[in-house]
C-alpha cells in the first residue's frame, strides 16, 4: 500500500506533533512541509523534509493527496480554501476558524467542490470518548438528565507572557473550551441553549480565568462545565485522559466527566458504569462495572481516518459544518457571559 502523501502547513508546536505521529503511522507520509519562518526551515533541515516558504508553493508543486494545516486560527479560513481550490482534502486544525461566518465559507466551498475538510477536534476519535457515545446512543443510560464536566487545571505563569493571551480571546473558553463542547455534542447531543458566569478575579487580568457554564441540550439534558486555567487540580481531560505526552499521566485513576441518565451513569475516563441490577432505588446497591477498552492515541486514529476519508471516500467524522456549529456554541458561552443573558442556538 502507498502511503499517503501529505502536505504540512505549519510547524509549530501541534505540526511537529502530527509529523511525529505521520513518521510513526507506517500508512502516510510527509512530502513537503511548509512554514515561513526560519524555524520551520531550520526543522525541516533537521528532519530532512522538503521545505517550502507557503502553502501556495507547495500546493502549486503537486504530489499531495492531503494537507494538514496547523496554522493559527486566522489563517485556517484562507488556507482551506485554497486547498479546496486545488482539489486537495484537508485536515484543518481546531477551532475550523475564527468566526461563524468564516467557518460557514469553508463549508459551502467544500460541499460546492466535493473536496472533504476533516477538522482536528481529535478527541472524537478517542476510543473512550467513542464507546461513550455508543453506549448513550444506544440507550445504556437511560434518558439523559444531566452531566457534570470539570475542565480545571493550572497555566504556568509564563504562559501568559505573550500578550494575546492576557486579553478576551485568548482564555480558557475559547482555546479550552471548546474541546468540552465538541464532545458534550458529539456524546451527549446537540446544546439548545447557554449560560455563563465568568471571572478573572485571581489572575486579575482582563482575560478570564473561571467560568461556571451550563448547556441546555436538545434532549433535554442539562450539562454543567466547570473551566478554571488557575486552579491547582488533576480534574481535567487533558490531564486524566493520557492522550498527550506533555501532559504526566496521572498514576491513580482520576475522572473528568461524569454523565447520568435514569437508567445508569458512566465516568470518564474510566468507562465507569454505574447501574441498579436490581431494584430502582437510592436505598438498593449500586453497580459498578468498569467498561473495558483499548487505549489507542486518538491522533493516529484521526490520521487513520484521514486516509480513509481521502483514499476510500469515508466521510468525515467531523467537517467544516459540524466543526462550526461547535465554535457558533462555544462562542455563544463568550457572548452569554459578556450579555448574562441565556442564549439560544439558531442553527441553520
Ligand atoms: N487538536 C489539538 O490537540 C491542538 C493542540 C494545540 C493547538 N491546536 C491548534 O493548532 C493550530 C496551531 O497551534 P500551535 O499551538 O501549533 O501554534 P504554533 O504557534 O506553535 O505553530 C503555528 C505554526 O504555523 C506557522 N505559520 C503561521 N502562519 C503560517 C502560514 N500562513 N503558512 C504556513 N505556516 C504558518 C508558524 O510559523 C508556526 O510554526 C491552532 O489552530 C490551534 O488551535 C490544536
Amino acid at each position: 500500500m502507498k502511503p499517503l502523501s501529505i502536505g504540512l502547513v505549519g510547524a509549530g508546536a501541534i505540526g511537529r506533533m502530527h509529523a511525529d505521529v505521520i513518521a510513526g503511522s507506517g500508512f502516510a507520509e510527509i512530502v513537503a512541509v511548509a512554514d515561513p519562518t526560519e524555524a520551520g526551515r531550520l526543522y525541516c533541515l533537521e528532519r530532512g523534509l522538503p521545505w517550502c516558504s507557503s502553502h501556495h508553493a507547495l500546493l502549486e508543486a503537486g504530489g499531495v493527496e492531503a494537507l494538514i494545516i496547523a496554522t493559527p486560527n486566522q489563517s485556517h479560513l484562507e488556507i482551506g480554501l485554497a486547498a479546496i481550490a486545488h482539489g486537495v482534502p484537508a485536515l484543518i486544525e481546531k477551532p475550523v476558524a475564527v468566526t461563524v461566518a468564516e467557518g460557514e465559507e469553508l463549508s459551502a466551498a467544500s460541499a460546492k467542490a466535493g473536496v472533504p475538510i476533516l477538522v482536528g477536534h481529535h478527541r472524537r476519535h478517542n476510543p473512550i470518548i467513542a464507546k461513550a457515545r455508543e453506549l448513550v446512543g444506544q440507550g445504556a443510560l437511560g434518558r439523559l438528565t444531566n452531566a457534570t464536566v470539570l475542565y480545571t487545571f493550572f497555566k504556568h505563569d509564563a504562559y501568559f507572557d505573550l500578550a494575546w493571551r492576557r486579553e478576551p480571546g485568548g482564555g480558557p473558553i475559547l482555546i479550552n473550551l471548546i474541546h468540552e463542547i465538541d464532545l458534550i455534542r458529539f456524546v451527549c447531543g446537540e446544546v439548545a441553549a447557554v449560560q455563563a458566569v465568568t471571572s478573572g478575579r485571581v489572575r486579575g487580568l482582563p482575560v478570564e480565568d473561571t467560568a461556571a457554564v451550563l448547556l441546555e441540550l436538545e434532549n433535554g439534558a442539562l450539562v454543567t462545565v466547570s473551566l478554571s486555567d488557575t486552579a491547582v487540580t488533576p480534574w481535567s481531560w487533558d490531564l486524566v485522559s493520557g492522550e498527550l505526552p506533555n501532559y504526566p499521566w496521572q498514576e491513580k485513576p482520576v475522572n473528568s466527566h461524569f454523565i447520568s441518565g435514569t437508567e445508569g451513569s458512566l465516568a470518564l475516563p474510566s468507562l465507569d458504569h454505574w447501574r441498579y441490577d436490581g431494584e430502582k432505588s437510592w436505598f438498593a446497591p449500586i453497580t459498578q462495572e468498569a467498561i473495558p477498552i483499548e487505549r489507542q492515541s486518538p491522533y493516529i486514529r484521526q490520521l487513520r481516518h484521514l486516509f480513509d476519508v481521502v483514499r476510500h471516500g469515508v466521510r468525515p467524522l467531523i467537517d467544516a459544518a459540524d466543526a462550526t456549529r461547535t465554535l457558533k456554541v462555544t462562542l455563544a458561552v463568550q457572548d452569554a457571559a459578556r450579555q448574562r443573558q441565556r442564549l439560544e442556538m439558531q442553527f441553520g
